[in-house]
Protein backbone atom coordinates (compact mmCIF):
# COMPACT_ATOMS: atom_id res chain seq x y z
CA UNK A 1 0.00 0.00 0.00
CA UNK A 2 1.60 3.70 -1.26
CA UNK A 3 1.48 5.96 1.46
CA UNK A 4 1.33 9.72 0.68
CA UNK A 5 1.66 12.55 2.88
CA UNK A 6 -0.35 15.50 1.99
CA UNK A 7 0.81 18.90 3.48
CA UNK A 8 -2.01 21.67 3.40
CA UNK A 9 -4.58 19.24 2.64
CA UNK A 10 -6.93 20.94 4.01
CA UNK A 11 -6.89 24.25 1.47
CA UNK A 12 -8.31 24.11 -2.06
CA UNK A 13 -6.05 22.25 -4.14
CA UNK A 14 -4.79 19.64 -1.27
CA UNK A 15 -8.31 18.83 -0.36
CA UNK A 16 -9.11 18.16 -4.07
CA UNK A 17 -6.04 16.09 -4.32
CA UNK A 18 -7.11 14.12 -1.73
CA UNK A 19 -10.28 13.37 -2.71
CA UNK A 20 -9.11 12.45 -6.63
CA UNK A 21 -6.22 10.23 -4.51
CA UNK A 22 -8.50 8.22 -2.17
CA UNK A 23 -10.78 7.93 -5.26
CA UNK A 24 -8.79 6.55 -7.83
CA UNK A 25 -6.48 4.70 -6.15
CA UNK A 26 -8.10 2.64 -3.12
CA UNK A 27 -4.72 0.81 -2.37
CA UNK A 28 -3.13 4.28 -1.05
CA UNK A 29 -3.12 5.68 2.51
CA UNK A 30 -3.03 9.37 2.74
CA UNK A 31 -1.73 11.41 5.74
CA UNK A 32 -2.88 14.63 5.55
CA UNK A 33 -0.64 17.40 7.92
CA UNK A 34 -2.34 20.95 7.87
CA UNK A 35 -2.02 23.67 10.08
CA UNK A 36 -5.66 24.60 9.26
CA UNK A 37 -4.77 28.74 9.38
CA UNK A 38 -7.47 30.88 8.15
CA UNK A 39 -7.43 29.19 4.68
CA UNK A 40 -7.04 25.39 5.91
CA UNK A 41 -10.97 24.31 6.60
CA UNK A 42 -11.51 20.54 8.26
CA UNK A 43 -14.83 20.64 7.06
CA UNK A 44 -13.58 20.66 3.37
CA UNK A 45 -12.31 16.43 4.52
CA UNK A 46 -15.26 15.78 6.30
CA UNK A 47 -16.27 12.44 3.58
CA UNK A 48 -12.55 12.00 3.66
CA UNK A 49 -12.60 11.62 7.65
CA UNK A 50 -14.93 8.83 7.11
CA UNK A 51 -12.75 6.59 5.13
CA UNK A 52 -10.27 4.38 7.02
CA UNK A 53 -7.38 4.78 4.51
CA UNK A 54 -6.68 8.20 5.80
CA UNK A 55 -5.64 10.34 8.79
CA UNK A 56 -5.75 14.42 9.69
CA UNK A 57 -2.93 15.21 11.75
CA UNK A 58 -2.73 19.39 12.88
CA UNK A 59 0.33 20.43 12.58
CA UNK A 60 2.77 23.36 11.38
CA UNK A 61 5.40 22.06 8.94
CA UNK A 62 7.53 24.29 9.72
CA UNK A 63 7.76 22.52 13.25
CA UNK A 64 10.65 20.07 13.07
CA UNK A 65 9.87 18.17 15.67
CA UNK A 66 6.03 17.42 14.79
CA UNK A 67 7.18 17.05 10.93
CA UNK A 68 9.74 14.40 12.52
CA UNK A 69 7.50 12.02 14.61
CA UNK A 70 5.22 12.18 11.61
CA UNK A 71 7.35 10.25 9.05
CA UNK A 72 8.72 8.29 11.72
CA UNK A 73 5.45 7.34 12.38
CA UNK A 74 4.16 6.79 9.05
CA UNK A 75 7.24 6.52 6.96
CA UNK A 76 5.48 8.01 3.67
CA UNK A 77 6.72 6.44 0.32
CA UNK A 78 5.90 10.21 -1.10
CA UNK A 79 5.19 13.79 0.57
CA UNK A 80 3.09 16.41 -1.94
CA UNK A 81 3.93 19.69 -0.50
CA UNK A 82 0.65 22.11 -1.21
CA UNK A 83 1.05 23.75 2.18
CA UNK A 84 2.01 27.42 1.61
CA UNK A 85 0.56 30.46 2.47
CA UNK A 86 -0.98 30.69 -1.48
CA UNK A 87 -2.71 34.90 -1.62
CA UNK A 88 -0.86 37.50 -3.47
CA UNK A 89 -2.85 40.37 -1.97
CA UNK A 90 -1.86 39.32 1.48
CA UNK A 91 1.50 38.54 0.63
CA UNK A 92 2.01 42.67 -0.20
CA UNK A 93 0.11 43.22 3.13
CA UNK A 94 2.68 41.02 5.29
CA UNK A 95 5.91 39.09 2.96
CA UNK A 96 6.78 37.42 6.62
CA UNK A 97 4.90 34.24 7.40
CA UNK A 98 5.16 33.58 3.16
CA UNK A 99 8.80 33.18 3.45
CA UNK A 100 8.60 31.23 6.93
CA UNK A 101 6.21 28.66 5.72
CA UNK A 102 6.59 28.79 2.29
CA UNK A 103 10.34 28.86 2.11
CA UNK A 104 11.77 27.34 5.71
CA UNK A 105 8.48 24.76 5.66
CA UNK A 106 9.16 23.00 2.52
CA UNK A 107 13.44 22.29 4.12
CA UNK A 108 11.71 21.19 7.06
CA UNK A 109 9.91 18.78 5.49
CA UNK A 110 12.74 17.69 2.72
CA UNK A 111 15.00 16.92 5.79
CA UNK A 112 12.33 14.56 7.36
CA UNK A 113 11.54 13.10 3.99
CA UNK A 114 15.77 12.78 3.22
CA UNK A 115 16.55 11.01 6.94
CA UNK A 116 13.40 8.65 6.36
CA UNK A 117 14.31 7.84 2.78
CA UNK A 118 11.02 9.20 1.07
CA UNK A 119 11.00 8.04 -2.32
CA UNK A 120 9.79 11.34 -3.65
CA UNK A 121 9.08 14.94 -2.28
CA UNK A 122 6.83 16.81 -4.73
CA UNK A 123 6.57 20.52 -4.51
CA UNK A 124 3.49 22.06 -5.82
CA UNK A 125 4.59 25.50 -7.01
CA UNK A 126 3.41 28.04 -9.55
CA UNK A 127 3.53 29.44 -13.19
CA UNK A 128 3.72 32.87 -10.91
CA UNK A 129 7.44 31.91 -10.26
CA UNK A 130 8.30 32.89 -14.23
CA UNK A 131 7.13 36.68 -13.63
CA UNK A 132 4.73 37.59 -16.18
CA UNK A 133 4.85 37.79 -19.84
CA UNK A 134 3.72 40.92 -22.31
CA UNK A 135 -0.43 40.41 -23.48
CA UNK A 136 0.34 41.57 -26.62
CA UNK A 137 2.62 38.65 -27.71
CA UNK A 138 0.46 35.53 -27.47
CA UNK A 139 3.23 33.77 -29.23
CA UNK A 140 5.47 34.02 -25.95
CA UNK A 141 4.39 30.98 -23.06
CA UNK A 142 6.26 29.86 -20.13
CA UNK A 143 8.16 26.90 -20.31
CA UNK A 144 10.06 24.89 -17.57
CA UNK A 145 13.67 26.89 -19.25
CA UNK A 146 12.09 30.32 -19.05
CA UNK A 147 14.27 32.28 -16.18
CA UNK A 148 12.32 32.69 -12.89
CA UNK A 149 11.29 36.18 -12.49
CA UNK A 150 9.61 37.23 -9.49
CA UNK A 151 6.86 40.03 -8.82
CA UNK A 152 5.22 39.59 -5.81
CA UNK A 153 6.26 38.39 -2.36
CA UNK A 154 4.11 35.22 -2.82
CA UNK A 155 6.03 34.31 -5.96
CA UNK A 156 9.80 35.47 -4.74
CA UNK A 157 9.00 32.96 -1.48
CA UNK A 158 7.38 30.35 -3.75
CA UNK A 159 10.58 30.47 -6.39
CA UNK A 160 13.08 30.53 -3.66
CA UNK A 161 11.28 27.19 -2.09
CA UNK A 162 11.87 25.77 -6.03
CA UNK A 163 15.58 26.64 -6.02
CA UNK A 164 15.89 24.88 -2.29
CA UNK A 165 14.36 21.82 -3.50
CA UNK A 166 16.62 21.48 -7.03
CA UNK A 167 19.56 22.31 -4.18
CA UNK A 168 18.05 19.37 -2.21
CA UNK A 169 18.58 17.25 -5.17
CA UNK A 170 22.15 18.16 -6.91
CA UNK A 171 23.33 17.95 -3.20
CA UNK A 172 21.74 15.61 -1.29
CA UNK A 173 19.95 13.43 -4.23
CA UNK A 174 16.78 13.72 -2.59
CA UNK A 175 14.23 12.37 -5.33
CA UNK A 176 12.01 15.54 -5.89
CA UNK A 177 9.70 16.40 -8.67
CA UNK A 178 8.37 20.14 -8.96
CA UNK A 179 5.45 21.23 -11.20
CA UNK A 180 4.34 24.45 -11.53
CA UNK A 181 0.96 25.52 -12.24
CA UNK A 182 -1.62 27.86 -14.05
CA UNK A 183 -4.71 29.46 -11.96
CA UNK A 184 -6.71 26.87 -10.49
CA UNK A 185 -10.35 26.88 -9.77
CA UNK A 186 -13.29 24.61 -8.45
CA UNK A 187 -14.65 23.05 -5.37
CA UNK A 188 -13.52 24.69 -1.88
CA UNK A 189 -12.04 27.73 -3.60
CA UNK A 190 -11.01 29.85 -1.05
CA UNK A 191 -13.68 32.89 -1.46
CA UNK A 192 -10.89 35.56 -1.44
CA UNK A 193 -9.66 34.42 -4.63
CA UNK A 194 -10.77 36.08 -8.14
CA UNK A 195 -13.65 33.45 -8.95
CA UNK A 196 -15.10 32.22 -5.61
CA UNK A 197 -14.87 35.96 -4.62
CA UNK A 198 -17.24 37.33 -7.60
CA UNK A 199 -19.83 34.29 -7.50
CA UNK A 200 -20.02 34.91 -3.56
CA UNK A 201 -20.45 38.49 -3.90
CA UNK A 202 -22.69 38.69 -6.76
CA UNK A 203 -25.18 36.23 -4.85
CA UNK A 204 -24.87 39.07 -1.91
CA UNK A 205 -25.47 41.65 -5.13
CA UNK A 206 -22.66 42.92 -3.28
CA UNK A 207 -20.00 45.22 -5.75
CA UNK A 208 -17.40 43.43 -8.07
CA UNK A 209 -14.23 44.74 -7.37
CA UNK A 210 -12.21 44.47 -10.17
CA UNK A 211 -8.38 45.48 -10.09
CA UNK A 212 -7.51 48.21 -12.75
CA UNK A 213 -9.20 47.66 -15.97
CA UNK A 214 -9.25 44.05 -15.79
CA UNK A 215 -7.54 43.44 -18.59
CA UNK A 216 -5.16 41.30 -16.71
CA UNK A 217 -4.74 37.62 -18.15
CA UNK A 218 -4.58 34.31 -16.09
CA UNK A 219 -4.20 30.54 -17.66
CA UNK A 220 -7.46 29.13 -16.27
CA UNK A 221 -7.39 25.28 -15.06
CA UNK A 222 -9.72 22.98 -13.57
CA UNK A 223 -9.24 22.03 -10.10
CA UNK A 224 -9.34 18.47 -10.80
CA UNK A 225 -7.31 18.42 -13.80
CA UNK A 226 -4.10 19.90 -11.83
CA UNK A 227 -4.95 16.63 -9.52
CA UNK A 228 -4.70 14.60 -12.31
CA UNK A 229 -1.25 15.82 -13.09
CA UNK A 230 0.65 15.70 -9.62
CA UNK A 231 -0.53 12.29 -9.59
CA UNK A 232 0.94 11.15 -12.58
CA UNK A 233 4.12 13.23 -11.64
CA UNK A 234 4.47 11.90 -8.34
CA UNK A 235 4.06 7.84 -10.41
CA UNK A 236 6.03 8.68 -13.46
CA UNK A 237 7.46 12.08 -13.13
CA UNK A 238 11.38 12.05 -13.55
CA UNK A 239 13.27 12.75 -10.79
CA UNK A 240 14.80 16.10 -10.59
CA UNK A 241 12.28 17.74 -12.95
CA UNK A 242 10.25 20.44 -13.48
CA UNK A 243 6.81 19.91 -15.10
CA UNK A 244 4.59 23.25 -16.40
CA UNK A 245 0.50 21.93 -15.56
CA UNK A 246 -2.10 24.70 -17.58
CA UNK A 247 -4.72 24.07 -20.11
CA UNK A 248 -4.49 26.81 -22.80
CA UNK A 249 -6.79 28.68 -21.38
CA UNK A 250 -6.26 32.37 -21.57
CA UNK A 251 -8.97 34.81 -19.99
CA UNK A 252 -8.52 38.71 -19.22
CA UNK A 253 -10.15 39.06 -15.57
CA UNK A 254 -12.93 41.28 -16.69
CA UNK A 255 -14.25 38.43 -18.68
CA UNK A 256 -14.19 35.58 -16.39
CA UNK A 257 -16.24 38.48 -14.29
CA UNK A 258 -19.15 39.41 -16.91
CA UNK A 259 -19.65 35.07 -17.37
CA UNK A 260 -19.80 34.82 -13.89
CA UNK A 261 -22.96 37.65 -14.07
CA UNK A 262 -24.45 35.93 -16.91
CA UNK A 263 -24.21 32.51 -15.33
CA UNK A 264 -26.08 33.88 -12.08
CA UNK A 265 -28.13 35.70 -14.17
CA UNK A 266 -26.68 39.10 -12.30
CA UNK A 267 -26.26 42.75 -14.11
CA UNK A 268 -23.06 43.69 -14.90
CA UNK A 269 -23.79 46.86 -13.03
CA UNK A 270 -22.48 45.12 -9.68
CA UNK A 271 -18.63 45.12 -11.58
CA UNK A 272 -16.27 47.92 -9.65
CA UNK A 273 -13.73 48.58 -10.99
CA UNK A 274 -11.00 49.46 -7.70
CA UNK A 275 -7.34 50.54 -7.42
CA UNK A 276 -4.91 47.97 -8.79
CA UNK A 277 -2.99 45.90 -7.02
CA UNK A 278 0.84 46.79 -6.31
CA UNK A 279 3.16 45.23 -9.45
CA UNK A 280 0.34 43.23 -10.66
CA UNK A 281 1.51 40.73 -12.66
CA UNK A 282 -0.05 41.27 -16.10
CA UNK A 283 -0.21 37.66 -18.26
CA UNK A 284 0.13 33.98 -17.17
CA UNK A 285 -0.04 31.13 -19.75
CA UNK A 286 1.70 27.98 -19.85
CA UNK A 287 3.21 25.41 -22.50
CA UNK A 288 2.16 22.55 -20.84
CA UNK A 289 4.06 20.46 -23.88
CA UNK A 290 6.52 18.55 -21.70
CA UNK A 291 4.30 17.00 -19.57
CA UNK A 292 1.68 16.23 -22.48
CA UNK A 293 4.81 14.55 -24.35
CA UNK A 294 6.37 12.44 -21.48
CA UNK A 295 3.27 11.73 -19.15
CA UNK A 296 0.48 11.72 -21.85
CA UNK A 297 -1.24 14.41 -19.60
CA UNK A 298 -3.91 16.77 -21.23
CA UNK A 299 -6.70 19.09 -19.80
CA UNK A 300 -9.86 17.22 -19.54
CA UNK A 301 -12.55 20.08 -18.79
CA UNK A 302 -13.20 22.69 -20.98
CA UNK A 303 -13.26 26.35 -19.10
CA UNK A 304 -17.12 27.22 -19.49
CA UNK A 305 -18.31 23.64 -18.41
CA UNK A 306 -15.62 23.76 -15.40
CA UNK A 307 -16.94 27.15 -14.65
CA UNK A 308 -20.43 26.36 -14.72
CA UNK A 309 -19.77 23.49 -12.67
CA UNK A 310 -18.28 25.50 -9.95
CA UNK A 311 -21.21 27.92 -9.65
CA UNK A 312 -23.15 24.90 -9.42
CA UNK A 313 -21.16 24.02 -6.64
CA UNK A 314 -21.24 27.55 -4.70
CA UNK A 315 -24.91 27.22 -5.00
CA UNK A 316 -25.30 23.86 -3.59
CA UNK A 317 -22.74 24.41 -0.76
CA UNK A 318 -23.72 27.84 0.93
CA UNK A 319 -23.11 26.47 4.26
CA UNK A 320 -19.49 25.51 2.93
CA UNK A 321 -19.28 29.55 2.60
CA UNK A 322 -20.92 30.92 4.55
CA UNK A 323 -19.24 29.32 7.59
CA UNK A 324 -15.99 30.71 6.00
CA UNK A 325 -17.56 34.30 5.74
CA UNK A 326 -18.92 34.67 8.98
CA UNK A 327 -15.33 33.25 10.78
CA UNK A 328 -17.51 30.08 11.77
CA UNK A 329 -15.22 28.21 10.38
CA UNK A 330 -12.77 28.45 12.67
CA UNK A 331 -14.53 27.57 15.90
CA UNK A 332 -15.39 24.13 13.99
CA UNK A 333 -11.38 22.27 14.78
CA UNK A 334 -12.60 22.94 18.26
CA UNK A 335 -16.31 21.88 18.17
CA UNK A 336 -14.94 18.79 16.70
CA UNK A 337 -11.71 17.75 18.71
CA UNK A 338 -11.90 20.23 21.73
CA UNK A 339 -12.73 18.46 24.20
CA UNK A 340 -12.28 14.67 22.71
CA UNK A 341 -9.50 13.31 24.32
CA UNK A 342 -7.38 10.49 23.52
CA UNK A 343 -9.28 6.85 22.26
P1 LIG B 1 -4.84 27.36 0.09
O1 LIG B 1 -4.44 28.67 0.66
O2 LIG B 1 -6.27 27.12 -0.26
O3 LIG B 1 -4.41 26.18 1.10
C1 LIG B 1 -3.20 26.17 1.77
C2 LIG B 1 -3.28 25.12 2.89
O4 LIG B 1 -2.01 25.08 3.55
C3 LIG B 1 -4.33 25.45 3.96
O5 LIG B 1 -5.06 24.27 4.29
C4 LIG B 1 -3.48 25.91 5.16
O6 LIG B 1 -4.10 25.63 6.41
C5 LIG B 1 -2.23 25.10 4.95
N1 LIG B 1 -1.05 25.74 5.57
C6 LIG B 1 -0.67 27.04 5.47
N2 LIG B 1 0.43 27.24 6.20
C7 LIG B 1 0.76 26.05 6.78
C8 LIG B 1 1.80 25.62 7.64
N3 LIG B 1 2.74 26.47 8.08
N4 LIG B 1 1.83 24.33 8.01
C9 LIG B 1 0.89 23.45 7.59
N5 LIG B 1 -0.14 23.81 6.79
C10 LIG B 1 -0.19 25.09 6.38
O7 LIG B 1 -3.89 27.14 -1.17
P2 LIG B 1 -4.19 26.42 -2.56
O8 LIG B 1 -4.79 27.40 -3.49
O9 LIG B 1 -4.85 25.12 -2.31
O10 LIG B 1 -2.70 26.16 -3.06
C11 LIG B 1 -2.01 24.97 -2.70
C12 LIG B 1 -0.61 25.01 -3.30
O11 LIG B 1 -0.70 25.12 -4.71
C13 LIG B 1 0.22 26.20 -2.82
O12 LIG B 1 1.54 25.74 -2.62
C14 LIG B 1 0.16 27.17 -3.99
O13 LIG B 1 1.34 27.94 -4.05
C15 LIG B 1 0.06 26.23 -5.16
N6 LIG B 1 -0.64 26.74 -6.35
C16 LIG B 1 -1.89 27.30 -6.24
C17 LIG B 1 -2.55 27.72 -7.39
C18 LIG B 1 -3.95 28.29 -7.33
O14 LIG B 1 -4.48 28.72 -8.35
N7 LIG B 1 -4.63 28.29 -6.18
C19 LIG B 1 -1.94 27.59 -8.65
C20 LIG B 1 -0.67 27.02 -8.71
C21 LIG B 1 -0.04 26.60 -7.56
P1 LIG C 1 -6.14 35.76 -7.62
O1 LIG C 1 -7.32 34.85 -7.59
O2 LIG C 1 -5.74 36.48 -6.37
O3 LIG C 1 -4.92 34.88 -8.18
P2 LIG C 1 -3.42 35.36 -8.65
O4 LIG C 1 -3.21 36.76 -8.28
O5 LIG C 1 -2.55 34.44 -7.85
O6 LIG C 1 -3.38 35.11 -10.12
O7 LIG C 1 -6.38 36.84 -8.74
C1 LIG C 1 -6.59 36.49 -10.11
C2 LIG C 1 -6.65 37.77 -10.91
O8 LIG C 1 -7.81 38.49 -10.52
C3 LIG C 1 -5.48 38.72 -10.65
O9 LIG C 1 -5.13 39.35 -11.87
C4 LIG C 1 -6.02 39.72 -9.68
C5 LIG C 1 -7.49 39.81 -10.05
N1 LIG C 1 -8.43 40.10 -8.95
C6 LIG C 1 -9.36 41.13 -9.07
O10 LIG C 1 -9.42 41.82 -10.10
N2 LIG C 1 -10.23 41.37 -8.03
C7 LIG C 1 -10.19 40.65 -6.89
O11 LIG C 1 -10.99 40.94 -5.96
C8 LIG C 1 -9.25 39.58 -6.77
C9 LIG C 1 -9.17 38.74 -5.53
C10 LIG C 1 -8.39 39.34 -7.84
Amino acid sequence: MMNVLVTGGAGFIGSNFIRHTLAAHPDCRVVCLDKLTYAGNLSTLSAAMENPNFRFVRADICDREAVFRLFEEERPDVAVNFAAESHVDRSIEDPGVFLRTNVIGTSVLMDAARQYGARRFHQVSTDEVYGDLPPDRPDLLFTEETPIRTSSPYSASKAAADLLVLAYHRTYGLPVTISRCSNNYGPYHFPEKLIPLMIVNALHDKPLPVYGEGLNVRDWLYVEDHCRAIDLIIRRGRDGEVYNVGGHNEMRNIDIVRLICRELNKPESLITFVKDRKGHDLRYAIDPAKIHRELGWSPETPFREGLKKTVAWYLANRSWWEDIISGEYQNYYERMYGDRGPA
